[in-house]
């Protein structure tokens, strides 16, 4: 019998949440908080309602914004030592991916010492993190209960993957209403990155009963809720549903990894200022295409998910249905369609290739890969 492993943090859900930012540190044993946000947060707000919850509790706290999109080695560094001079003792991220994942490498430094790059790869971290308390307002990264950091290596122009169950935050604040800040462009990038953690994560060579049917619940929320959530800033129950789906995305990917588009799409996000859902929504498709031989059944499975009646098919018939389902939303909610949309360059094809075949995602990816087969796919997706 295979041994399986599933963990994730403590999770607290619902309109409100975020004002048990502050209580949820003190439990913690926290006295003095580092929070990690970024400039789009704190216009929006959020970030006022968490400084409030730690006044509450009495805690001390010292703001870091310094962040950007695809956030980067030196951000981290920056933020280290502003943690370090100003005697933190646990640390909250709040915002989209960037924010939570350089909440999540600040933390390894400062416990654990070096560069952020000596960590990369998997179960690279020794000694324990100071508490984490993660935050998300997008629906999302999933960054708030994953055992995941992805920072961008600036010399390098590539993003690392840093993969540890020490990564994955003592407690997860999740708030429907930090959704109806987000604009539709937003909505729609991230609500793809969560469907690509969702069909990843269940085709994952890593995948177990208990991820599927995280996945499977993701797959089936993304499908029937995407679309109103990017319609409606104020659609209370599609905010609530697509915070629900990145939750539970976020879970089976944590737990089952994730495979080719993520590989590639860190390969192409460490060298262009593109959002990472935008990218993985163009090659989700391409690279579903290339996979389908390797599990026809579970392929046809996320088409039933996605609610296509595949009665009379064959899986790799229905697998080709599912393609073409996620093909239709993404050109329903004006998502970027080709490579070449996004202003990528051709020639650096072989490049992105090499680097994507190295990504720690690659490797539950459910077919193999040679760096030719990659090239094929970043062409289709031109
Ligand atoms: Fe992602």
């Amino acid at each position: 019998m295979n041994i399986h492993k599933f963990v994730m943090p403590e999770v607290i859900f619902g309109n409100g949440a975020i004002e048990h930012a502050g209580e949820s540190c003190l439990r913690l044993g926290a006295t003095n908080v580092f929070i990690v946000s970024d400039p789009g947060v704190i216009e929006a707000g959020w970030l006022d309602v968490v400084i409030r919850s730690c006044k509450q509790a009495n805690l001390q706290y010292t703001v870091f914004s310094d962040v950007t999109m695809n956030p980067k080695d030196v951000e981290v560094e920056k933020g280290c030592k502003a943690y370090i001079e100003n005697e933190c003792d646990a640390i909250i991220g709040i915002g989209g991916g960037s924010p939570l994942d350089v909440a999540k490498a600040v933390a390894i430094l400062v416990t654990n010492g070096g560069k952020i790059h000596d960590y990369e790869g998997v179960n690279k971290i020794r000694k324990p993190l100071p508490p984490q308390v993660m935050i998300p307002t997008t629906a999302g990264s999933g960054s708030e209960v994953s055992q995941f950091s992805v920072i961008v290596d600036t010399l390098g122009q590539k993003k690392m993957t840093i993969i540890s169950k020490s990564l994955i935050p003592d407690i997860a604040i999740i708030d429907p209403e930090t959704l109806s800040t987000k604009n539709a462009h937003l909505t729609a990038s991230t609500g793809l990155d969560v469907l690509t953690h969702g069909i990843e994560a269940y085709v994952s060579l890593a995948a177990t009963p208990l991820t599927d049917v995280q996945a499977k619940n993701a797959i089936s929320l993304v499908s029937e809720y995407l679309r109103p959530s990017v319609a409606s800033k104020i659609n209370k129950e599609a905010k609530t549903k697509m915070a629900m789906a990145s939750l539970q995305a976020g879970l089976a990917f944590s737990n089952a990894i994730l495979g080719a588009v993520h590989a590639m799409s860190h390969a192409v996000g460490g060298k262009y200022p593109v959002l990472h859902g935008d990218i993985n929504s163009i090659l989700l498709p391409h690279v579903m295409e290339y996979n389908l031989l390797a599990n026809p059944k579970k392929f046809a499975d996320i088409a039933a998910f996605l609610g296509v009646d595949i009665r009379g098919l064959s899986h790799m018939e229905a697998g080709r249905k599912a393609i073409e389902c996620i093909k239709q939303l993404t050109m329903e909610i004006d998502a970027p369609q080709r490579l070449s949309d996004i202003g990528l360059e051709k020639d650096e094809i072989p490049h992105m290739s090499l680097v994507a075949l190295d990504d720690a995602c690659m490797i539950t990816n459910p077919r193999d890969v040679t760096a030719e087969d990659i090239e094929e796919i970043f062409r289709r997706a031109w």
